[in-house]
């Protein structure tokens, strides 16, 4: 298959976990004889400094062009630091999603095998968590009428959500749910608010298609709840945008380190894989950052194609490093393997796949 992916490696440790899951997925590509060629350009703080713009009009041009965009992180203290910044590297996230078109964020979230004591919750709560969240991106209060009044005392966000928004979101939860283990639990609070009733009508509505797949529905408050109290009884979660946001941050804490999660946004043309976490800073230039969020990211990337086995060699590279104890120090304090070397290690673990 020919691929054309977009390289935005971004800022602070983007560059060198974006740089692992490119060798990956070049050991991909030789081994299962692909044609992937990587166009790089600039986004965030690195956008900023050499044209002013976290987006460039070249970038977006090189992401529509592509098949899919690989991304990294963006993120500079130097504009964190500075609450009068006008131009901030993270709105060039937010529009790219938007132009994209990138309604639908997919979060795996996993506990491994080998990694079970790196999470905060008891072993026997998270024995068997593998779950994945569906939440709608570019809809909802995020998207919604904003207004403060005029003596600023008063102020008002409001959430609308759309029959065809829930509905695309919907059919790709579902599709994902019959190729799991064929349940679905819609999280919303449809006890008090309006949205979240036309959600949970819609998705009712759409769910009479996929008669395999087991729907419930649980409040947001109970869901986050359970998600400490038993991660294992979800496999899909689908769930509008501010809830998803706030889940999907909870969900990360299960797994033990965000280093280890990757994401992918999906639109009708577009589709953007990343890892979870941002550009970790304290870490840029140090060899200590976790590849394996972006390598999984690029694994989802093989998924999105359907490229199942290329990406089922991802992902057994991956907890072949793991098992071997070939990890950062955010898994293993005493750790004495850089970034480079376990891109390097799952990469030719790749290669020997065949
Ligand atoms: P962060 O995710 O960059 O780091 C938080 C903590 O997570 C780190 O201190 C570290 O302990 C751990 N961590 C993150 N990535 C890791 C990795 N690959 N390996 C090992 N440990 C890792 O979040 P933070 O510190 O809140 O934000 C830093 C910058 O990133 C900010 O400028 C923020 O706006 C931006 N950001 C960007 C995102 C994106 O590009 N999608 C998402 C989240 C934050
Ligand atoms: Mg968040």
């Amino acid at each position: 298959m020919k691929l054309n992916i977009a390289l935005l490696k971004g800022d602070g440790i983007g560059p060198e976990v974006t740089s692992q899951a490119v060798k990956c997925l070049q050991a991909v590509e030789d081994t299962f004889g692909h044609e992937f060629q990587f166009t790089e350009a600039l986004v965030g703080a690195a956008a900023i400094d050499k044209y002013g713009d976290p987006l460039p009009k070249a970038t977006l041009d090189v992401c529509k062009k592509a098949d899919a965009v690989l991304f990294g992180a963006i993120g500079d203290p130097k504009y964190d630091n500075d609450p009068d910044a006008k131009v901030r590297p993270e709105q060039g996230l937010l529009r790219l999603r938007k132009e994209l078109g990138l309604f639908c964020n997919i979060r795996p979230i996993k506990v491994f095998p080998n990694l079970m004591e790196k999470s905060p919750l008891k072993k026997k709560v998270i024995q068997g968590t593998d779950f994945v969240i569906y939440r709608e991106l570019t809809g909802g209060i995020y998207f919604g009428e904003k207004s403060l009044s005029e003596d600023g005392t008063s102020a008002t966000d409001s959430c609308t959500y759309t029959e065809a928004e829930i509905s695309r979101i919907a059919h790709l939860a579902f599709k994902a749910a019959k190729a799991r283990r064929k349940k679905l639990t819609l999280v919303d609070k449809a006890n008090v608010l309006e949205s979240s009733r036309l959600w949970r009508r819609v998705v009712t509505k759409i769910g009479e298609s996929y008669p395999e797949v087991a729907l419930d529905f649980m409040f947001i408050d109970n869901a986050a709840m359970q998600l400490l109290l038993k991660p294992s009884q979800f496999d899909v979660i689908l769930t509008e945008n501010m809830f998803g946001d706030i889940l999907s941050d909870e969900g990360s804490a299960v797994g033990g380190s965000i280093g280890l999660l990757p994401s992918a946004s999906t639109g009708e043309n577009h589709a953007l894989f990343e890892p979870v976490h941002g550009s970790y800073p304290q870490a840029k230039g140090k060899d200590i950052a976790n590849p394996i969020a972006s390598i999984l990211s690029a694994a989802m990337l093989l998924d999105h194609f359907k490229l199942d086995e290329e990406s089922r060699a991802v992902v057994i590279a991956v907890l072949k490093s793991i098992k071997k104890g070939i990890v950062s120090p955010d898994l293993n304090t005493s750790s004495k393997y850089g970034t480079s070397h376990i891109g390097d290690f799952i990469s030719g673990n790749i290669r020997d796949s065949e």
